[in-house]
């Protein structure tokens, strides 16, 4: 968390007067309006996404949070990793011909951890082979890999104690029931992984995040988990769960979401629209959530491809913060909204 400059903390904390509650917990121990930076699958517009190395990258540049998507190996180890297969951001074809489902992909859940170690991640691809980023990290120089849940933690814990820094984890269990339907229980895995590493408490800096309304709600009222949940909200066409994006963003979804979580994790366009003319409009979900007491993270900011109407980097982050009124962002480049929050 972060203090705003002066004019951005005075709009903001006339907006705070409508709040009931400032639910992340280093939230209720300031009373300045902060802004999160979470470093979107590490920092991942400089290296491979979801890599020890851009996870390390991302907690030097000062990110507030660094993100962990997570799902299972055939084996039940818990993996860091965005898409269920592993086609987009590792050589898996080359090295395991023949292993790919009936759609032509190589999904996790089919290859043990052993498997999986052999891989080689480099930076994300398009469906045409074609880097999905140009001008990202060379795909040649890729000498990376898939990193357990357990392998991450340790590294942001262990970074945490040699810099005195205190940077959270924000973790989303990627389609909990896709993977029921595989047979394995991912949240309860996640939860357990936690547990193991003394995090469980609403005070500890983790927050769980889920595009499934009924996973989070699992979550915590069956699973018990006393950790801060996130409610992603995506888009009712892109199939993420059976959860209806669209009651999310209305007040009386967004009172079934604020009786089990602290926040909501929107689509950027979902808050904030480019027009035609190249101006923009603000919807009222971030005013709406927050007058509920849940705080708002959009996602995803990234310098390489900033909509038109925000104009530059500086520039939209200070929407962001002073017209959004948002309480944080997921950012593929932490360092530049970092440099942008304390931009005069
Ligand atoms: O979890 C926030 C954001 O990461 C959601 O989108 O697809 O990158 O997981 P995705
Ligand atoms: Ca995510």
């Amino acid at each position: 968390m972060r203090a705003l400059p002066a004019v951005a903390l005075c709009a903001l904390l006339a907006a705070c007067g409508t709040l009931t509650s400032m639910p992340t917990p280093s939230k209720s121990s300031t009373p300045m309006k902060d802004f999160t930076v979470i470093a979107h699958r590490g920092a991942s517009g400089y290296l491979p996404e979801h890599t020890l190395e851009g996870a390390a990258m991302a907690h030097a540049m000062g990110a507030d949070y660094i993100e962990q998507d997570v799902m299972l190996t055939r084996d039940g180890v818990l993996i860091v990793l965005h898409d269920l297969y592993l086609d987009a951001v590792t050589d898996v074809a080359e090295r395991y011909p023949g292993r790919a489902r009936p759609d032509g992909r190589h999904y996790a859940i089919d290859f043990t951890l052993d498997e999986i170690r052999r891989l080689r991640v480099h930076e994300r691809t398009g469906a045409d082979g074609e880097p999905a980023f140009a001008g990202r990290f060379p795909q040649e120089s890729s000498i990376f890999h898939v990193p357990t849940l357990a392998e991450e933690i340790d590294l942001i814990q262990g970074l945490n104690r040699s810099t005195g820094r205190h940077v959270g984890l924000y973790i989303e269990p990627k389609a909990p029931a896709w993977h029921r339907g595989e047979g394995k229980d991912l949240m309860a895995a996640v939860l357990a992984l936690l547990v193991d590493h003394g995090l469980n408490d609403a005070d500890d800096k983790v927050l769980l995040q889920s595009f499934d309304f009924e996973a989070l709600r699992r979550a915590r009222d069956e699973l018990g988990t006393e950790l801060g949940l996130v409610q992603l909200i995506g888009e009712n066409d892109w199939q993420e769960s059976d959860t209806d994006f669209e009651l999310l963003q209305t007040e009386a979804g967004l009172r079934d979401v604020a009786r089990f979580a602290q926040g909501i994790g929107p689509w950027l366009p979902q808050v904030i629209q480019s027009k035609d003319d190249g101006s923009f409009g603000i919807s009222d979900l971030t005013a709406m959530a927050q007058r509920l007491g849940l705080f708002v993270h959009a996602y995803t900011l990234r310098a390489d491809q900033l909509p038109p109407a925000l104009g530059s980097m500086p520039e939209a982050v200070r929407l962001l913060v002073e017209e959004v009124q948002l309480d944080g962002v997921f950012t593929d480049h932490p360092d530049q909204v970092i440099a942008s929050l304390g931009a005069p």
